[in-house]
């Protein structure tokens, strides 16, 4: 009698396991590399958000932020954003691999060609951030730079 209740058991934790297994090989195969979109680099400027890129305000409490990085600089028209606001930077790269790091805060994204990386961040104090590449990207590596404006 006790052997039936522990086959049951048994098969109901084994179904129990494939199914979490499946379950998270599916919802893995949907989000590749942790989430990042991916997009055609040679059309980048033709896909939004990178068709317009900059400050668009999406909510009350939200604004995005669209920039293409490329030898040697951000596309960052005139880069304006919020105290206190969550900030959800969208970085894409036409070119090599680059990296998009706001100094004196955590946000460090490598930014990679046919990829979107997307970061949220709310600033907490006003100022003026240093936005660089940390990534060796050629000649110009140590020429890229642009600032945001915090108010
Ligand atoms: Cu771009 Cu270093």
């Amino acid at each position: 009698k006790y052997e039936k209740i522990w086959l049951v058991f048994g098969i109901a934790s084994l179904i129990v396991f494939l199914s979490v297994v499946g379950v998270s090989a599916f919802s893995q195969d949907h989000t590749p590399a942790g989430g990042m979109e991916t997009i055609d680099p040679k059309k980048v400027n033709e896909t939004a958000p990178f068709d317009n890129p900059g400050v668009t305000q999406l909510d009350d409490d939200t604004y995005q932020v669209a920039i293409v990085a490329l030898a040697f600089g951000y596309t960052a028209p005139e880069l304006k954003v919020p105290v206190g606001k969550e900030i959800v930077f969208k970085v894409t790269s036409t070119d090599v691999v680059h990296s998009f790091t706001i100094d004196n805060t955590k946000v460090n994204m490598m930014v990679v060609p046919g990829r979107i990386t997307t970061k949220s961040y709310t600033f907490e104090k006003p100022g003026t951030y240093l936005i660089l590449c940390n990534e060796y990207c050629g000649t110009g590596h140590h020429m890229m730079y642009t600032e945001i404006e915090v108010y």
